[in-house]
């Protein structure tokens, strides 16, 4: 029997280790105790996610949320160690790129236990965001770095990483899209709850740093989508740290034509990705998202780590802002899904990743 202790702290973070936590439940050669460092905590940004996915409830919940960089890595690096010294595992198992990652590998490293990296090799070549630091020095420091895509093999392999450390899964998020995605068909109401109409409404996420926490570029940002919505229907699932940032520039949310919702669950969040029919955001999972659901995507960033998603055509970086409205038109009148491709893997990732643990 071997022991895991899974890391995990932000909303992308659950959505990856439920589909990890199955495989582990399915196979009866690994222990997985889960930390939960407490940096997303509001209901929807957290708990829904457990009850909803079955994620089992974390023997550890660290309660560290909010803060700024230093403060928030910081306690939870204290705590991590707290709980690894206790339990003694054989891997800790981190995910993604946020700071729950990085004190996660941080404090196993120096207490030599192994780190498995899930989407290890990662890239956006821009040192400006907290997530590029974070990935770059968790993969560093991990073991075994299990990748997505090919690209991520090659990064790592510009980077000098040992060869024997890389380990090409696919991704986790494409098991989840599956598993989750017939789910969300028969349970979701979410389109009778906003009285949303199928294939007739644009779905927005806005969260990065880089986009919310300068007021001129968020401006810019919030003014174009009112403009998208001015001509459709344009439903936008509020993050928390998005709606402080809106309040901050006195941005009236009551008078805009954006319809705001709540954060909303994974079922949900699949149905409004099936069913809207364009999607426009910035966040990592959801560019993803689009491509499993075979809905046009538009991404508000200047580069992006899933580049094999533009290169093929499935989803369009927007860098200048004031060209969103036309970039709606164009992708509207698209249909880049005709020929099915499988870019992130079989949608065995979790199993694989369980079974190489197993056997190391
Ligand atoms: C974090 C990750 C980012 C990831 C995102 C997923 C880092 C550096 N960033 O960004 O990579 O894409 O999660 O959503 O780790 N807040 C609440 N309630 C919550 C969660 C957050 O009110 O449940 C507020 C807090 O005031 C907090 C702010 O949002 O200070 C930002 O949260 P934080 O976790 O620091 O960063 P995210 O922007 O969520
Ligand atoms: N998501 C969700 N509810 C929402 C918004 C997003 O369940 O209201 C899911 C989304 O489907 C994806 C993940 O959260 O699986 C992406 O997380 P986020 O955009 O917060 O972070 P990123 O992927 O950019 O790190």
């Amino acid at each position: 029997m071997i022991k895991i202790v899974t890391i995990i702290g932000a909303r992308p973070q659950f959505i990856k280790a439920a589909t990890v936590s199955r495989a582990v439940a399915e196979n009866n050669g690994v222990k997985e105790t889960i930390v939960h460092t407490g940096q997303h905590f509001d209901a929807n940004m957290s708990d829904i996610f457990f009850e909803e996915m079955g994620i089992p409830k974390p023997d550890y919940h660290l309660g560290i949320g909010g803060g700024g960089h230093g403060l928030q890595t910081g306690q939870m690096l204290i705590k991590i160690e707290e709980v690894l010294l206790k339990e003694k595992p054989d891997w800790v198992l981190v995910y993604g790129d946020t700071n729950s990652t990085l004190a996660g590998a941080l404090a196993a490293v120096k207490l030599h236990i192994p780190i498995a990296h899930v989407e290890a090799g990662l890239r956006s070549f821009n040192r400006r965001m907290p997530e590029e630091i974070n990935r770059i020095l968790t993969d560093d420091v991990s073991d075994i770095l299990f990748t997505p895509t090919e690209t991520a093999v090659k990064n790592l392999n510009q980077e000098g990483i040992q060869k024997e450390k890389i380990c090409k899964v696919g991704d986790v998020m494409f098991d989840a899209a599956l598993f989750y995605g017939q789910i969300a068909e028969s349970k979701s109401k979410v389109l009778s709850q906003y009285g949303l109409n199928i294939k007739n409404f644009i779905l927005c996420t806005i969260h990065r740093a880089e986009n919310t926490d300068n007021p001129e570029r968020l401006k810019d940002i919030f003014n174009n989508l009112e403009l998208v919505a001015t001509k459709h229907t344009l439903v936008l699932p509020l993050h928390p740290r998005t709606k402080g940032a809106l309040e901050k520039i006195g941005f009236d949310r009551e008078a805009s034509n954006i319809k705001f919702i709540d954060p909303v669950g994974y079922i949900d969040m699949v149905m409004l990705e099936k069913q809207s029919k364009l999607i426009i955001t910035d966040s990592g999972g959801v560019q993803k998202e689009a491509y499993f659901h075979k809905v046009g995507c538009l991404t508000l960033r200047d580069e992006t780590e899933w580049v094999e998603l533009v290169q093929n055509g499935y989803n369009v970086l927007i860098k200048d802002f004031n060209k969103l409205v036309d970039e709606v038109d164009t992708a509207l009148g698209k249909n880049q899904f005709e020929k099915e491709t499988f870019l992130y893997g079989n949608g065995d990732s979790a199993k694989l990743i369980v079974d190489f643990l197993r056997q190391k």
